[in-house]
């Protein structure tokens, strides 16, 4: 294979930060198949056009099947609202094309499952888009994980502030309707830190959860109210399989936080914790280091020898969000020339979906939720 044909669906938020990553991935990394990115959809013709132009799209497509059928693609790159996730990528890998779809990964679990079927039926690679595994300081954690640097894992607690919704003036969005999203701040937001929980600590085995809409309605672009039917924000409570206990909260109503996720975890010999607004950091506590010395520390991950930064710049030149995207984007197109899984795949975006899910049963009947256990082969 000498070239990966990308096909990208949705121009807005997800498809310039797509679009970005595709173009700079070879500059920064060797590949074996550099991206082409040879055609772009979007429903409005108009500004579709600006999109391709801007971003080098070679052409477009006002239809998602025609892209799927093209014979030109190689790989679909679902950057649209949650309730095309599904059809986009069953359609995409019943016709043989890898794909790439931005989380949550579908409206439930039921869909997610069907996605992940018939991706591993068609043998395509898959990935779903948690750009947070992808994080330099996060990806540092996990190896402080492995090499126990902390130990036993006792809590993970998690949350995701944003307050871009506390104006009741801000209009209606496909973001408010269950219908287009599944869900609101927990699949956007919730949907990130249980990933990087089973990412850092494992599986989640059950779940008490709180949901809730602050503002019941709100304006249209046509000035009609409609109501609003997403939560702003859900709290849960987790249990691990491995015994540790969890706390997660996304909302989109935290005055004055921006794009605020922390998490923190408390182990045995130590502890780690992250904010995203300083990606570049990882704060890490070692109960080992002397009784005089012990402290939390916060280590600036931009040394070369830190995950993916021989590929940027010298130590204390800082990275940013974008970086993340242009890391897996690379991991994709590295695992679909090597014609092997990459991750996080369709399984994954299931597994997080199940978690999910299982708040909402929860929230609704007021009780704890077990998520069912499911394994890789089946
Ligand atoms: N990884 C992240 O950090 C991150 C951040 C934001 C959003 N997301 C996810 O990315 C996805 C898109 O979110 P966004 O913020 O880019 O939304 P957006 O509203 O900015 O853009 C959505 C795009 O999808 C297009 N679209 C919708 N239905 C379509 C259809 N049938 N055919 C063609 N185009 C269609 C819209 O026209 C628009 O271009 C969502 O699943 C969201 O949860 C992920």
């Amino acid at each position: 294979m000498k070239e990966i044909n990308v096909g990208i669906v949705g121009t807005k938020f997800m498809g310039r930060a797509h679009s970005n990553a595709f173009i700079d991935a070879p500059y920064y990394f060797d590949l074996p198949a550099p991206p082409v990115l040879k055609a772009a959809c979007g429903r409005d013709a108009s500004s579709l056009e600006a999109f391709a132009r801007r971003f080098g799209w070679q052409s477009v497509e006002t239809d998602w099947e025609r892209l799927v059928a093209r014979d030109d693609i190689d790989l679909v790159d679902i950057c649209t609202s949650n309730v095309t996730h599904m059809p986009i990528a069953v359609a995409a890998a019943r016709s043989g094309k890898h794909v790439f779809c931005e989380k949550p990964i579908a409206m439930n679990a039921a869909e997610a499952r069907h996605m992940w079927e018939a991706a591993e039926e068609a043998g395509i690679t898959h990935m779903v888009a948690f750009n947070y595994r992808r994080v330099p300081a996060i990806m540092l954690a996990r190896q402080l994980i492995e090499a126990g640097k902390i130990g036993e894992i006792r809590h993970f607690n998690a949350v995701y502030y944003q307050d871009w919704l506390i104006d009741p003036a801000f209009q209606y969005v496909w973001r408010h309707d269950k219908q287009e999203g599944g869900s609101g701040a927990h699949g956007d937001m919730n949907a990130h830190i249980v990933d990087l929980a089973r990412f850092l600590v494992g599986e989640v085995q059950a779940v008490s959860g709180a949901q809730e809409i602050f503002i019941k309605e709100r304006k249209s672009s046509t000035g009609e109210m409609l109501p609003v039917t997403a939560d702003d924000a859900t709290y849960f409570l987790a249990r691990f399989q491995n015994g540790a206990l969890g706390s997660f909260l996304a909302t989109r109503f935290a005055t004055g936080r921006k794009n605020f996720l922390r998490i923190e975890l408390f182990g045995s010999r130590g502890s780690l914790a992250f904010n995203l607004e300083r990606l570049n950091e990882l704060e890490y506590f070692s109960s080992e280091d002397s009784d005089t010395e012990q402290g939390f520390r916060t280590i600036l991950v931009t040394e070369n020898k830190h995950p993916e930064i021989a590929a940027w710049w010298p130590p204390g030149h800082i990275i940013g969000w974008e970086h993340t995207f242009i890391h897996e984007v690379k991991d994709l197109l590295a695992a679909i020339a090597a014609q092997q899984p990459a991750f996080p795949d369709f399984f994954d975006g299931l597994r997080c979906q199940q978690v999910l899910d299982a708040v909402v049963k929860s929230a609704g009947e007021n009780r704890w939720v077990d998520i069912p256990d499911l394994r890789r082969t089946g």
